[in-house]
């Protein structure tokens, strides 16, 4: 086999454990060094790529790679970049297989969602197209858990941890001072069109009095009457009411209640701002004090509390992703495949990443509580594994030591990319 170099990009969202997927792609790529010279990642992910900014991850010592299993954020950067179609986008693609070529990269590594694993299974069809070699390889991560095909996402477990245990503690705190101060507590989590991350906070507590006692789902059309007249129903039973609201609730036309006017690269509208809301519903008709979060960015960069089981996952895709880049394989992605629940076995294999670019997957409707408003015992059973084992970081003077890269760029060879 002719020895080349190879190239690993992040996209999107970063999680809690997408640094532990790139230091298992390095490390494996060192395994292999018969085959891959050298591992170049994009700095801000694809547009590391049309802009040449190259990080030659050789100069990372073992310590870096140990310490970025542990921290959260994309030590490389990550954007939202639509590369368009291959006819649309034609001089971008071009400048792509350029810098690949310059570089000799015949291993590119593109760590997202689905978005990015259509990117890849586009940039493997060119590749055949032009008759430059190259092996695309996708390696699943996002915290939304809405990938096709794989059990899972890594990035998902670890933040269901965090609004699981975030949501029985706030409970805790609302139940103390109910009689006198906080009636009902709304708590803001992602997942814009699939009610994966606010599934996963009904761990918190199960039975119809624990908390969370109503969750939103984007899955379900949102009827305010109905919503208020179980919170007040709620809050004259156990003298309090936690919600728990997915940022992508629609009312029945189908439009986000919680739209805040921008949108991104992709088309997406950016959400945030459901819980106030809701909120201010419910003091203007029902009269009850409130409190309410929005745990944005601290559900996916919650890497003190990581669930193990998604650092084991994370870690998985990114050495299978090599592995199977090594046995000659292309248009692939490695995904989680769940062999039992109880207890938890699993193991990687193989997709093509035709058959996960662009899909998405909603909540089953048999996770979903018949009455709208909770969780099934069947999405516990797939839930509950997804969170299990403390993976701690190392901390120092009451913080968590984390890894800070200061990314050296590789010399430029090519004239600058002009957009
Ligand atoms: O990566 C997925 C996600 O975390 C969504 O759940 C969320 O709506 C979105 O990213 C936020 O995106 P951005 O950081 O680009 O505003």
């Amino acid at each position: 086999m002719v020895r080349r170099n190879a190239f690993y990009a992040q996209s999107g969202g970063v999680t809690a454990v997408i640094n532990a997927t790139a230091a298992a792609v390095i490390e494996s790529c060192r395994e292999h060094r018969d085959v891959i010279g050298r591992l170049y990642a994009g700095r801000n992910g694809i547009l590391g790529a049309l802009r040449e900014e190259l990080i030659d991850t050789g100069k990372i010592r073992k310590r870096m790679l140990t310490a970025m299993k542990y921290t959260p954020g994309g030590v490389f950067g990550s954007c939202r970049y639509k590369l368009g179609s291959l006819e649309e986008s034609k001089a971008q693609y071009e400048r792509l297989i350029a810098v690949f070529r310059a570089y000799d990269i015949g291993y590119f590594f593109y760590n997202g969602g689905n978005d990015s694993a259509d990117t890849a299974y586009k940039i493997s069809r060119l590749g055949r197209r032009m008759g430059y070699p190259l092996a695309c390889i996708g390696i699943p991560k996002t915290v939304d858990n809405d990938l096709v095909v794989t059990d899972s996402c890594p990035g998902f477990g670890s933040v269901a941890k965090y609004v699981a245990l975030a949501t029985r503690e706030a409970a805790l705190d609302v139940a103390s001072m109910a009689e006198t101060s906080t009636r009902v507590f709304i708590f803001e989590v992602m997942g814009r069109n699939a009610g994966w991350i606010a599934a996963a906070a009904g761990l918190a507590g199960e039975g119809a009095d624990a908390a969370p006692h109503l969750i939103l789902f984007p899955e379900r059309a949102f009827d305010e009457a109905d919503f208020l007249a179980r919170v007040d129903a709620c809050v004259r039973r156990n003298g309090y009411c936690v919600v728990v609201a997915a940022e992508g609730v629609r009312d029945a036309s189908g439009r986000f209640l919680s739209e805040a006017g921008t949108r991104d690269a992709f088309g997406h509208a950016q959400l945030g701002g459901l819980a106030p809301y809701l909120a201010s519903r419910v003091k203007d008709r029902l009269g009850y004090k409130y409190h309410w979060a929005v745990a944005d960015y601290l559900q996916r960069s919650a890497r003190h509390i990581a669930s193990q089981v998604d650092l084991d996952h994370a870690l998985a895709v990114g050495h299978a992703a090599v592995e199977f880049a090594v046995a000659g394989e292309n248009a692939v992605i490695p995904v989680i495949e769940r062999r039992a629940d109880s207890p938890y076995r699993w193991r990687v294999s193989k997709a093509p990443l035709a058959r996960i670019a662009n899909r998405e997957k909603k909540l089953p409707a048999g996770f979903i509580r018949r009455d709208g408003y909770g969780i099934t015992a069947r999405a516990r059973r797939y839930l509950a594994p997804l969170i299990r084992g403390e993976a701690y970081p190392p901390y120092a003077e009451g913080l968590p030591k984390y890894a800070t890269l200061a990314p050296e760029l590789a010399v430029r060879k090519l004239p600058p990319w002009k957009d």
